[in-house]
């Protein structure tokens, strides 16, 4: 049902990283392309190499496992795309248009699906919860995202 308070409401927000290897093999184009047909509204982008120390906070939930370490070089092995994506239940249709964590069980039409083979190069993050998007937001974008909003969004909602 359409709803014209849509823009009186909070709209969710996520964030969302290209890995060193989708930059490398040259799908920043096509991942970002996904969101914006989408409909959803980008708000902060850069493209940023990281050290140890970063990817080891923003994977921190992680520590104890045993990819751990392999997922932290992994990271830090070129530049990544950070990202923050706008839109209502952002995060969860994020997570849909990523695909889940292990390739071979993604579906094709997701990203994972279409473009990646191994766990371990599985080509973007995607935050799980609004509340790890609010915190992985305030990591990768500590300056702050601009403010803006498209007049598109009374289309698509
Ligand atoms: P996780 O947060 O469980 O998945 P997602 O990225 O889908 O939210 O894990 C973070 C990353 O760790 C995942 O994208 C790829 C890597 N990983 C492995 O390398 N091996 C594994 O067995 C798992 C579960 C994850």
């Amino acid at each position: 049902q359409f709803s014209n308070k849509i823009h009186s409401a909070k709209m969710e927000q996520t964030f969302i990283m290209i890995k060193p290897d989708g930059v490398q093999r040259g799908l920043v184009g096509e991942i970002i392309g996904r969101f914006e047909k989408k409909g959803f509204t980008l708000k902060g982008l850069k493209l940023v190499t990281v050290d140890r120390a970063f990817a080891e906070k923003h994977y921190a939930d992680l520590s104890a496992k045993p990819f751990f370490n392999g997922l932290v070089e992994y990271i830090v092995s070129g530049p990544v795309v950070a990202m923050v994506w706008e839109g209502k239940n952002v995060v969860a249709t994020g997570r849909k248009i990523i695909g889940a964590t292990n390739p071979a069980e993604s579906a094709p039409g997701t990203i994972r699906g279409d473009y990646a083979i191994d766990i371990g190069r599985n080509v973007i993050h995607g935050s799980d919860a609004v509340e790890s998007g609010r915190k992985e937001i305030a990591l990768w974008f500590p300056e702050g995202i601009a403010e803006w909003r498209s007049s598109l969004h009374s289309w698509i909602y």
